[in-house]
């Protein structure tokens, strides 16, 4: 998608489409909704906004075509829902519902008016341009009369009066965000056929050639690596796959980057999870496929950050492997030794997230990390827990927390802390081992994350459980059903805020 400033009065701007966002005042005496941003669309829409069928209810879509006044060919009025509710997160989402509104309608182009968000103009272009590139995305399908759709242009108008070099830098740093997201998107909706652990490890590659940067580099190890590292809990679930794993390791050092910190990424990449020997049940398990959502996350934070060279060392390391039952697989009731020499009984080979995981946490830190990020499709409780509206969030380190929270605001993306008190540690107590990989029904995202406590030590660490998150189960008006990218964004704008 071609994206592009204008300074332009809006109703001068010659264009397929006009969109604008509108709003509910919420007050007694003024009751029609406002236009945001320019007077000549508030009369061009004049008669529509107080005849009553226009509400600025959220995400609301209507068209008016020949707008009176207005050198646009349509206008459309996308709802921002309450005025005083709204902000650049609902604005992302509407820039999102006005492209997926016009996508079928088959137009090709469209001029977005930037509305004030309290958060400035530079992160309302941000806003819009992000939410316009998750908008435009449709997972690929391969049915032989799929159609492109996709929106090929998109400008957004901005107040003339605006800082543009700083508006430059915001759309510029968008179109990397909502690129690096939908490379994500792209990776998790592959099916597992498609999308071998050998497959990630060649995008991965890929992806790094295509950055281009001379201060990112990879390297894709196999089987013999990850059995040389003595990664024992890692190559535990390997180990049943005919298809050989992937320890994918990437790192970014920019000159002039301080020594420390170095932030770890790891992520969970198992491209598909029949839970092993302790097997799914038939129905459902066919989305599985998407148990990579998380290592897919961190490579597109690892592209958004070598595209952006933010002036901090990252690490990124994805575990690829399937989780299959066979002759080779491990059986509940074995006991392995990680990396770190600590012995987990397994109790239920399907809690393989958590054994991939230990290893590329405690790889991370040999290579240096200081600090740890990790997002994972990790439990079905964390779905049971928060639904698909806000991912999981454990932390333990309160500083690092509130630094990850405001990363996620200035993102967007929903998220809800969860708690890791020491009590919750007897739910993983072995009889015959350190640990074990089970806690049983009751809290089963903390048990989960409990287990991960165990091989981060006292480094801060932040832990998403994506599960409930990484897929949209049905369309919305701003992201279609498939593959969210959830995480992607939260990372890059954390790993911005610890570059300074
Ligand atoms: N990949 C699953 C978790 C999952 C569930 C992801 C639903 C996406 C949607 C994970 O490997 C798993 O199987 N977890 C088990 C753990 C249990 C055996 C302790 C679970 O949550 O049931
Ligand atoms: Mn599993
Ligand atoms: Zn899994």
């Amino acid at each position: 998608m071609k994206t592009t400033l204008s300074y332009s009065n809006p109703a001068e701007v010659e264009t397929e489409c006009l969109a604008v966002v509108v709003v509910d005042r919420g007050e007694k005496d003024k009751p029609a909704p406002a236009v945001l941003g320019n007077q000549a669309i508030q009369s061009a829409a004049s008669d529509l906004l107080t005849s009553g069928e226009v509400s600025g209810k959220i995400f609301e879509t209507v068209m008016v075509h020949r707008p009176e006044g207005l050198k646009a060919r349509r206008l459309l009025l996308v709802g921002g829902g309450k005025v005083k509710e709204f902000s650049s997160s609902e604005l992302r989402k509407a820039a999102g519902t006005a492209l997926r509104f016009l996508k079928p309608r088959k137009l090709r182009s469209l001029a977005f008016v930037l509305p004030e968000v309290a958060s400035g103009t530079a992160a309302g272009v941000k806003a819009v341009v992000e939410g316009a590139y998750v908008g435009n995305f449709d997972p690929d399908t391969y049915k032989s009369d799929r159609k492109d759709q996709l929106i090929r242009e998109l400008t957004v108008v901005a107040p003339a009066g605006a800082d543009r070099g700083a508006l430059d830098k915001a759309l510029a740093e968008a179109r990397v965000m909502g690129e690096s997201q939908n490379f994500t998107r792209e990776l998790v909706n592959e099916p597992g056929n498609r999308m071998t652990p050998t497959m990630l490890g060649e995008r991965a590659r890929k992806m790094v050639a295509e950055v281009n940067s001379p201060h990112l580099s990879i390297d894709v190890f196999g089987p013999e690596k990850i059995r040389e590292l003595k990664m024992g809990a890692f190559w535990s679930v390997a180990q049943g796959s005919d298809e050989p794993a992937q320890l994918i390791v990437m790192r970014y050092s920019p000159p002039g980057a301080p020594e420390k910190p170095v932030l770890g990424l790891v992520g969970k990449g198992i491209t598909f999870d029949s839970g092993g020997i302790s097997i799914k049940p038939a129905d459902g398990m066919e989305k599985m496929k998407y148990d990579m959502a998380g290592g897919a996350a961190m490579l597109g934070a690892i592209r958004a950050i070598g595209l952006l060279q933010p002036k901090i060392k990252v690490i990124g390391i994805v575990c690829a492997t399937e989780n299959m039952p066979s002759g080779k697989a491990q059986k509940p009731g074995d006991v392995q030794i990680a990396m770190t020499g600590k012995s987990i009984e397994i109790i239920n080979t399907d809690a393989e997230g958590r054994l991939v995981l230990a290893d590329g946490l405690a790889y991370a830190r040999q290579l240096g990390a200081t600090h740890l990020i990790d997002a994972a499709t990790l439990t079905g409780a964390v779905v049971v827990a928060l639904g698909g509206v806000n991912a999981g969030v454990f932390a333990n380190n309160d500083d690092m927390y509130s630094r990850f929270e405001q990363a996620e605001h200035r993102a967007g993306e929903k998220m809800w802390r969860m708690p890791l008190d020491e009590d919750y540690r007897e739910l993983i107590k072995s009889g015959i081992a350190d640990i074990k990989n089970t806690g049983g029904r009751y809290g089963g995202a903390i048990s989960a994350a409990m287990f991960l406590k165990e091989f981060v030590d006292d480094t801060p660490w932040i832990h998403l459980d994506i599960a409930g998150t990484a897929w949209t189960e049905e369309n919305k008006s701003w992201i279609a059903v498939g593959p969210s990218g959830i995480a992607v964004r939260s990372i890059v704008e954390f790993v911005k805020s610890m570059a300074g």
